[in-house]
């Protein structure tokens, strides 16, 4: 299939955009580089032995989307563009509208035009707000609890709203838990350009000595050792369940949501442990006060994804360690080294 991956310089969207490659699709990617660099694209010509196309421009520029859809006429669109630093979101929540639901409101008219009406959606377990349940399935109640969750909470009832006006669209949200780790070659990883605000890529820099301890954020929780307990799931397996949606697509109608994760839940303090011991390094840490919006435990029962989509997370803990700290420790310096 021919593919149009926005976002595909980002970190989810480049894993993908080689899992697709390598399953014989073809690819253009549609990204502003706001947190992405191009030589990503070498990157992915280094693994994979293809160089996607990459363009480079706004979902929220209509003129340039309807040039890119003219030009590459893909046949379904995995859209990953978007911004997503939670703490950004409280401090600028119009851009984070504006970018997230605006732009993605633009890429839709623009593909309805084209008569393009398969797309995947990266939705995130922060849709989920603070659970109340464990497992998290997917009919648990949605809320926001910040303005980056109204992002991706309004974008998905856009969705579901399109898919209810015109029975031809099929739009796939797949809601990430946690991504970890990095692709098995050291070639390509996370790469934040401010401090990380998530727990590996921020364990990974004081591994390779950027930084100098991981503040584990409160150890009271009503968790096994008081700490948050998380569903950390394989940058890999994330990108093949994007090829999975896109595979099944024609078996589902209208738009429909599917959790993405392990179903095992991990601590703050097991995600350290596990990675110095697989990697042999050392990781200081102290314990602090929580930090504010984040809920004790959440993980999810994958059922649904593994029923409907024949997905399933290969990959476990150890395995997210190794590549996250490969990655790092050949890439000290992200891709700008
Ligand atoms: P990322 O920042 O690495 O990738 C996003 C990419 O989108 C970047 O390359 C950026 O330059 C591009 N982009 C942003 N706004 C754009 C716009 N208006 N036009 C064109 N390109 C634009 O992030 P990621 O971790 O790869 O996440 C990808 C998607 O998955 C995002 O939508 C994110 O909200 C979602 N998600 C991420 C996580 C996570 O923890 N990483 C969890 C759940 C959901
Ligand atoms: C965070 C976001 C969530 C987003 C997700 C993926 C918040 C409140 N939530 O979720 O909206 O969808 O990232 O991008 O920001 N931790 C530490 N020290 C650190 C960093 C994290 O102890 O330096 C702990 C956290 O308290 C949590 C766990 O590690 O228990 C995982 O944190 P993180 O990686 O930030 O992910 P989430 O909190 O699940």
């Amino acid at each position: 299939m021919k593919v149009l991956v926005t976002g595909g310089t980002g970190y989810i969207g480049s894993h993908t955009v080689v899992e697709l490659i390598e399953a014989g699709h073809e690819v253009v990617i549609l990204d502003n580089l706001v947190n992405s660099q191009p030589v990503v694209v070498d990157r992915i010509s280094q693994i994979t032995g293809t160089s996607p196309t990459l363009a480079v421009g706004d979902i929220g520029d209509p003129d340039l989307v309807d040039r890119v859809l003219t030009e590459y006429e893909p046949e379904v669109v995995i859209h990953f563009a978007g911004l997503k630093a939670v703490g950004e979101s409280v401090a600028q929540p119009l851009r984070y509208y504006r970018n997230n639901v605006s732009g993605t409101i633009t890429l839709l008219e623009r593909l309805d035009a084209h008569e393009i009406r398969k797309l995947v959606f990266s939705s995130s377990a922060t849709v989920y707000g603070d659970p109340q349940t464990l497992p998290i399935t997917e009919d648990a109640p949605l809320s926001a609890v910040n303005p980056y969750g109204g992002t991706k909470l309004q974008i998905e009832q856009v969705l579901r709203d399109v898919a209810v006006s015109d029975d031809r669209w099929r739009f796939a949200a797949l809601r990430y838990f946690n991504p970890a780790g990095a692709h098995v070659s050291g070639l390509m990883g996370e790469d934040p350009t401010d401090t990380p605000n998530n727990l590996l890529p921020y364990i990974t820099q004081v591994a390779v000595g950027r930084r100098e301890k991981v503040r584990v954020f409160g150890d009271d929780y009503d968790t096994p050792d008081g700490t948050g307990v998380r569903d950390y799931v394989h940058v890999v397996d994330l990108a093949r369940g994007h090829l999975a949606a896109i595979e099944t697509m024609s078996e589902h109608r209208g738009f429909d949501a599917w959790n993405l994760g392990t179903g095992v839940g991990t601590s703050v303090l097991e995600l350290i442990n596990t990675f110095s011991e697989v990697n042999g390094v050392e990781v200081p840490y102290e314990i602090v006060d929580r930090r504010s919006g984040d809920s004790a435990s959440s993980y999810t029962d994958p059922a649904k994804a593994h029923r409907d989509l024949g997905w399933k997370a290969t990959h476990d803990l150890a395995a997210m360690c190794r590549d996250s700290w490969r990655w790092q420790s050949q890439n000290p310096e992200g891709y700008g080294g």
